[in-house]
Order: structure tokens, then C-alpha cells, then sequence
């Protein structure tokens, strides 16, 4: 049976998108913003930011809340303009980029946030680079116009350079700080002027005829007027028309300016999103294939694993990005690495800490499914249970650790809850070939990764485990020139495994891997590894 022609609409009509920024760039504020204005929350400051009583929507965890940081990344669907969109939270901190990865794999777009006063930041460069890796079209949202800052132009040239990627203006900030009054929108060439004083939904609509327009001068005082004229008379001088192909594929990036905290510029964001942001793609499939959304065969793939949501029911939760067709409650899908059939009847969707059963979801949505121990990061899933989709890797961790528990009889239960936290990509475990499985090697990218593990620990397994630090800084999974698993090195190097039993080489320092090239030129030493078992 194909799909019916409202099946078709509705995944026609889906965006899935994820925000990505520099900590303190504003997501949680632009997040709260478009979800306003997308109707889920209906008093703009109903959510207050971290310095406020209550978590933001999005940072749901007890450490996130503590640290006012978003380690785990949540789903907000809300509607607009018509259509349905899924925004996905990354994770802000450094040590979580494992988890970005996986979400930038979920997602067709991506905005990029940017501090107008500190540009293109480290953490930002670095997001844009995974964002690189996937190909996916980057809009570009400069933030905190009502605060002082870098002027537009220097700030375009900067992003630009930085990230080797053309802007292309979509709006035009009149002024600045202080002096900052409205925007120009190049596109339906009107102009919007605000009173900063009055945060909020208000403001004026002008058409526009040009940088002479005397518009500007009854809003801008005389030396901001004139400054906007002559950035003007430049972008409007030096651009070609906006060129969306050249937006999908990853050319160029549009730029809207605005101040997410006084929510304005966000709903010109908004609709220039919906009018240009792509929907659900065809994805590629294992043996080359492509799975296009309108099949009437339901696709998707888990990209995170969420255990303990709600720790009075210990549930474990994995998130699918649906890749084609429709979801249905309680139907039944074939389970591509498993080579089984699953009934899918536990199922919802997210806004932060709040879970609503879903009946029904299409491609591009995510749906949350109970998961009783059989899903990894991932995974694939269909109706006839054939369609396997690209793996999502897993990187080479930094830092290294074995923990201690205080009460030697909890010993089986810590290596339990490892196990379980390494399924959801919380970390990575490995075993000593001269230990065995009953003392796990902890690997993590970051410092962050070990804390939130300690501290999950107690929190969820009620276990009080002590961290000790392992000298190892690198690891590499070697691999033969046909990218099999190598499981014996030249030069007494010691193997360990990992959880799918692949030989891994840990190492003290870089200096112990050029020995190991050396002695083995033949070995490919891998930094990422597919998941699949
Ligand atoms: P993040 O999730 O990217 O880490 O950033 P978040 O939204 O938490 O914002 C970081 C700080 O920047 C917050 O201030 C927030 O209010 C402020 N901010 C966000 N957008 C804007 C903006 O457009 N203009 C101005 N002026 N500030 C903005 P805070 O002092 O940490 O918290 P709060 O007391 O303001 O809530």
C-alpha cells in the first residue's frame, strides 16, 4: 500500500534542524524564543535562562542544571508558517562533540549562532566544521544586537575568512548597542524598527526604496543613519541575488542579525527558515542506495540513547530519526543488525522533560522508542526490515579512567551500569587482556564526560565510585589496507578490546604511535570506528 496524498504532505512539511554555538551565545534564549513563537510556550521569559530559578526547557538533567550547562541534547517540535519543525539541541560543551556528531547526522540544516560581539568563536569554528563533514546547509543568526559589538561588515569578513564560507546577508542590522533600532530585510526590502526599552513583540513595518530611503532618519540618530547608508550602498553593490542552491549545497550562508533576548529579528529568522530550509532528503543507504522519504516502506536510525530519563521507572529510551515513510504505534519493524522484528509500541516525543505518547510521526520527525536492551547508536529499523543506513562513528577518546567502588559487593552492578551508560555513547569502555571484563577502561573525549559519569552513577545506581586517572592519552583502533581488525602489532605492543571486540591500541603519547607506525607501516591506526557489531 502506498502512502496517501496527506501522509505525503505531512512529510513534505517537516524541517528538522539543529542550533550550534559557542556557549553564552544565546541558544538556550533563541531556543526558547522560537518555541514561543511556535506557539509551545506562550509567555516569552516563561522558561528563564540559567541564572534563573528554573532550568531552561532543553537542559532537563540534574548536572545540567547544576552547571547550567546542555550536556544531553532533547527534541523540540513546534509549528510555523505551516509547517512542522524539529529542533534538535546540541550539546554546548566541547566534551560532548561525539553527541553533536550524532545529531548533526539526524538533522538537513543547521543555524549558526554567533556572539555579534565575539565573532566566530572556537567552539563555533569547530561545530561548523562537523556541520562541514556532513554537507549541510548553514544559516547564520548573529545575535545580541543591543549589545555592543563588532560591525556588521567586519563581522561577515570575519566569518567568512574563519570558516572559509560566503555569507549572504538576509538582513541588515540598523545600528548597534544601543543605537541599535530595527532591521532591514533585503529580501522583502521592509524595514522593522523596535523600541529596546520595551522588550516584546512590537515594532514598525516600513517599505523600503533604497539606502536614501528617508525612513532612516526618522529612526536612526544622524551618524548611525549614516553609516547604514554607506554599509548599504556596499552589500547592495557588491551581492548577486540570494541563490538557494547555492544555500543547499552548503555555499553560502545566509545571515539574519537580531537579539534573541528581546525576541526580535527571531520571527524574520523564522520565516526566512521556513521559506528556504530543506525538508526531509533521500539518505544514503548501506550497497549505495538512497531511501527516499515518500517510501511507503518506514525507515530510520537510532542517533541516541537516553537512559534513566525518569528515574522512577529506569527507562532507557532510544531517539530515531525517521528516514522515510510513516510511524505508527505499536507497528511492527525489522531490525537490520539484530535480524529481528520488534513491536514498537512504546513510543513519544519531547519537549525537554516533558514526554507525550505519539501515535502517529513521519520522515524527518523523531520519535522516542522503549528500548528493552536492543538498540545501539546506529541502528537501523524498517518495515521490511532490509534498509541499513551509513554508520555513525565513534571517536578516539582523550582521557582515561577505571573506577573504584567504596563497597566491594557492588562491584558487578558498577560494571552493569558501564555498560549500559557506553550503550547510550555516554562513554567508551575497554578491556585489559590481562584483566578481563570484570575492570573496564574508561575512555572519554573530555574532563565533563568523567564528571557527568561519576556523578550519574549516584544519582541513577545510587553507587559512590571513585575516579582514577589512567596515564593513556591515545587511542587507535589498527586496521589492515582492506580496513580489517588488526590483532597483532610488531614491536611488544599491547592490544586491548573494545565492546564489539576490536583490537585497540591504547598509548601514553603521541610519540608511543609514531613508534608504532614505525614498526608497522602496513597498519592503518584508525581515530574513528564504525559502531556496527
Ligand atoms: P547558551 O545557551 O548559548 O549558553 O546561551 P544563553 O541563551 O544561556 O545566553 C547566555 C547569556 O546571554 C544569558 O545571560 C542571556 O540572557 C544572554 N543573551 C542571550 N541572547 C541575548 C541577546 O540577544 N542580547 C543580550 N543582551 N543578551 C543575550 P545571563 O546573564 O547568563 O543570563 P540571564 O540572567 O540574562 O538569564
Amino acid at each position: 500500500m502506498s502512502l496517501s496524498v496527506q501522509d505525503q504532505k505531512e512529510i513534505l512539511r517537516r524541517r528538522t534542524f539543529a542550533i550550534i554555538s559557542h556557549p553564552d551565545a544565546g541558544k538556550t534564549t533563541l531556543t526558547e524564543k522560537l518555541l514561543y513563537h511556535g506557539g509551545v510556550i506562550h509567555e516569552a521569559g516563561e522558561v528563564k535562562g540559567k541564572s534563573g530559578t528554573k532550568a531552561a526547557t532543553s537542559d532537563w538533567m540534574e548536572l545540567e542544571k547544576q552547571k547550567g550547562i546542555s550536556i544531553t541534547s532533547s527534541v523540540m517540535t513546534f509549528d510555523y508558517n505551516q509547517l512542522r519543525i524539529n529542533l534538535l539541541d546540541t550539546p554546548g560543551h566541547k566534551d560532548f562533540s561525539e553527541d553533536t556528531y550524532r545529531v548533526l547526522m539526524a538533522v538537513e540544516s543547521a543555524c549558526m549562532l554567533i556572539d555579534v560581539a565575539k565573532g566566530v568563536e572556537d567552539r563555533t569554528k569547530k561545530l561548523y566544521d562537523v556541520c562541514r563533514l556532513r554537507d549541510i546547509p548553514i544559516f547564520t543568526f548573529v545575535n545580541k544586537l543591543d549589545r555592543e559589538g563588532k560591525d556588521p561588515l567586519t563581522l561577515i569578513d570575519e566569518i567568512e575568512r574563519t570558516l572559509n564560507m560566503q555569507c549572504y546577508p538576509v538582513t541588515w542590522p540598523l545600528g548597534i548597542g544601543q543605537r541599535f533600532k530595527g532591521i532591514y530585510n533585503r529580501l522583502n526590502k521592509k524595514v522593522y524598527f523596535y523600541d529596546q526599552r520595551r522588550e516584546g513583540d512590537e515594532f514598525t513595518e516600513h517599505d523600503f526604496s533604497g539606502p536614501q530611503d528617508p525612513i532612516l532618519d526618522k529612526y536612526l540618530d544622524a551618524e548611525t543613519a549614516a553609516q547604514v547608508r554607506d554599509e548599504l550602498e556596499l552589500i547592495e553593490s557588491a551581492l548577486p541575488p540570494f541563490d538557494v542552491n547555492e544555500f543547499l549545497s552548503g555555499k553560502i550562508s545566509p545571515v539574519t542579525f537580531g537579539s534573541a533576548k528581546q525576541n526580535f529579528g527571531v520571527d524574520t529568522f523564522l520565516n526566512f527558515f521556513t521559506q528556504f530550509a530543506p525538508g526531509p532528503k533521500a539518505r544514503p543507504a548501506k550497497a549505495g542506495s538512497e531511501v527516499d522519504p515518500l517510501s511507503e516502506n518506514f525507515s530510520g536510525f537510532v542517533f541516541k540513547i537516553q537512559a534513566n530519563m525518569d528515574k522512577r521507572h529506569r527507562d532507557r529510551i532510544a531517539f530515531v530519526r525517521i528516514c522515510s515513510g510513516k510511524f505508527e504505534r505499536g507497528m511492527k519493524v525489522g531490525h537490520s543488525r539484530l535480524t529481528k522484528e520488534l513491536r514498537l509500541s512504546y513510543s513519544s516525543q519531547f519537549v525537554a522533560a516533558d514526554k507525550e505518547t505519539v501515535e502517529v510521526a513521519y520522515a524527518g520527525d523523531i520519535v522516542g522508542v522503549g528500548d528493552t536492551g536492543n538498540f545501539a547508536i546506529g541502528d537501523s529499523i524498517s518495515s521490511n526490515g532490509k534498509v541499513k543506513f551509513e554508520d555513525i562513528p565513534k571517536f578516539a577518546p582523550e582521557l582515561f579512567a577505571k573506577l573504584q567502588v567504596k563497597d566491594a559487593l557492588k562491584r558487578t552492578k558498577l560494571q552493569e551500569a558501564l555498560v549500559h551508560l557506553s550503550e547510550e555513547g555516554a562513554i567508551q569502555l575497554f578491556v585489559d587482556p590481562f584483566i578481563g571484563a570484570q575492570e573496564y577502561i574508561i575512555g572519554a573525549v573530555g574532563e565533563l564526560q568523567f564528571e557527568v559519569l561519576v556523578h550519574r552513577l549516584q544519582d541513577e545506581y545510587n553507587l559512590e565510585a571513585k575516579l582514577n586517572r589512567l596515564p593513556f592519552t591515545v587511542a587507535r583502533w589498527p586496521r589492515s589496507p582492506e580496513g580489517k581488525p588488526v590483532g597483532q602489532l610488531k614491536g611488544n605492543f599491547t592490544l586491548f578490546k573494545d565492546m564489539i571486540d576490536q583490537p585497540v591500541l591504547l598509548l601514553n603519547q603521541e610519540w608511543d604511535l609514531n613508534w608504532a607506525k614505525k614498526e608497522n607501516p602496513d597498519v592503518d591506526f584508525a581515530t574513528s570506528i564504525s559502531r556496527a557489531r
